[in-house]
């Protein structure tokens, strides 16, 4: 059996269509960004995107690297704890432990989660393995709305079906045991997921369909064309988006994005991960960003990992930052890229936008709280999606104060799901975030400083209250 890492390395896709370093994308620069964030998620949040990682269980007991985890990243994927063989090791018994460590570290940290994954050839327990036919098919509806129902409410969006074509030229499905229940295996899978998470949104993720001329690239958007003519649920397309000299990212990445997009689904790079070093590296990263950046359905980015040492593919350093945590020069680029703003989100994951009923939209007081030692923390506004909103907390010190910290509680069913410009910690119902400076919290009086969050409405449009306490 050709393992992942082999699969990548000997890709079809070869050299032959260059990489990106040297292509110029036109990119339309709609919005510019507010202010830089200094973080990877804060920076995607000015466009209304989240900036992922995926997660592995056996390190969050590693301080550097949850510390960089948190502070980078607000969508989180279980590299491999919610798979297949991890969910249902034995037929009929499920597993949850690990994946529920992700999803609590995760929510615990005010950050959403990419389900990963439902349905693939690959990472199947051993007693899947040996299934086929009706039998088989049976046993992947069921795991595919054992899991979804099990996690229903707490995932932004599930990878449904995972790798289901073929490599090189044919554009045809790829052969598996799920491939020989019948060709109509991934909608049905996508129709059970729907049915058992109705509020997730249901994505198909692939690698090798980041080249618009690749047949493979072809033959899933036929596919995704063919699902929404015919109404099976879909969503969003994910492209996994492993790189190498082998298999570099394409000058037309831009064209690929927009035109899955076109077809009514959010495009999202799910795996983000490219071979390399230094100023090479780094100008792919930037490549890619841009890609996502200037089409308007592209939701957001996951690396496939933190550190260089953290990868799948260690040996190729891929990652944003090395071994010892610090940040490369892929990372430089990555959050300057993002800093360059882009086309913003509209309704991100909404197929059909609903604009906000008149009347529903209560108009909110601004929120000042004077604060129990001597500091005033003030509200106010910033961009509104159909789904969330951004707001920003601005700190005064009235008088010199060598540090502080405030709340912000938002009401039930709003949820926080991004941050910037702050430590946050939150209290167990989720509701209640405190926020502290990232470094020194010293301001003269009369000084101000500001961190800013996104809030999930869920329908409740109110502004979140605030308190501040200085020390
Ligand atoms: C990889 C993990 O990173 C490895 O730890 C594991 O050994 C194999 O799987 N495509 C996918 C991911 O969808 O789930 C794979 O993750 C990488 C390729």
């Amino acid at each position: 059996m050709t393992t992942p890492r082999q699969r990548y390395r000997r890709g079809p896709l070869a050299a032959a269509f260059g990489g990106l370093a040297a292509a110029t994308l036109a990119v339309t620069l709609a919005v510019p960004a507010a202010a830089a964030g200094s973080t990877l998620q804060a920076a995607a949040a000015e466009s209304g995107r989240y900036f992922g990682t995926a997660i592995a269980a056996s390190r969050l007991n590693d301080g550097t690297y949850t510390t960089i985890a948190n502070r980078e990243f607000n969508m989180i994927t279980a590299e491999n704890e919610m798979k297949m063989d991890a969910m249902q090791p034995s037929r009929g018994q499920f597993n949850w432990s690990s994946g529920d460590r992700i999803v609590n570290w995760a929510r615990q940290n005010g950050k959403q989660v990419r389900g990963h994954a439902l349905a693939w050839h690959s990472q199947q327990p051993g007693w899947m393995q040996n299934m086929s036919g009706s039998q088989l098919r049976t046993a992947m509806l069921d795991h595919v709305t054992q899991v979804a129902s099990y996690y229903r409410g707490k995932i932004y969006a599930w990878d449904v079906v995972n790798e289901a074509f073929a490599d090189g030229s044919s554009g045809a499905r790829r052969d598996s045991n799920l491939q020989r229940t019948g060709n109509d295996w991934i909608e049905a899978a996508f129709r059970a997921a729907r049915a058992a998470d109705p509020g997730a949104k249901l994505c198909y993720n692939d690698y090798n369909t980041d080249n618009w001329q690749h047949a493979k690239t072809q033959a899933v958007y036929n596919m995704v064309k063919d699902f929404k003519a015919r109404g099976v649920p879909i969503d969003c397309v994910g492209f996994q988006a492993h790189f190498n000299s082998g298999n570099p990212v394409p000058s037309n990445y831009h064209t690929t994005l927009q035109n899955f997009a076109d077809l009514g689904v959010d495009v999202q790079i799910t795996e983000l991960d490219i071979e390399g070093s230094g100023s090479s590296q780094a100008q792919q990263y930037q490549g890619v960003v841009q890609a996502c950046l200037s089409v308007a359905r592209c939701t957001g980015i996951t690396v496939w990992g933190v550190r260089d040492t953290d990868s799948w593919r260690a040996s190729g350093t891929p990652l944003l930052f090395d071994g010892s945590g610090n940040k490369k020069a892929a990372y430089t680029s990555v959050l300057n890229q993002l800093n360059q703003g882009g086309t913003s989100v509209p309704n991100p994951g909404n197929p059909t936008p609903t604009p906000t009923q008149p009347g529903t939209t209560p108009t909110p007081t601004p929120t000042q709280n004077p604060g129990t030692g001597s500091c005033t923390a003030t509200y106010s506004e910033g961009q509104k999606w159909n789904d969330r909103f951004n707001g920003t907390v601005t700190i005064r010190a009235n008088t010199a104060i060598s540090g502080w910290s405030s709340t912000v509680t938002v009401r039930q069913p709003q949820r926080i799901i991004a941050t910037w410009n702050g430590s946050p910690t939150w209290d167990s119902s989720g509701n209640v975030m405190t926020m502290r400076p990232s470094g020194s919290g010293a301001l003269a009086a009369g000084q101000t400083v500001s961190f800013g969050f996104t809030v999930q409405h869920n329908g409740d449009w109110t502004w979140p209250t605030l308190t501040c306490s200085a020390s």
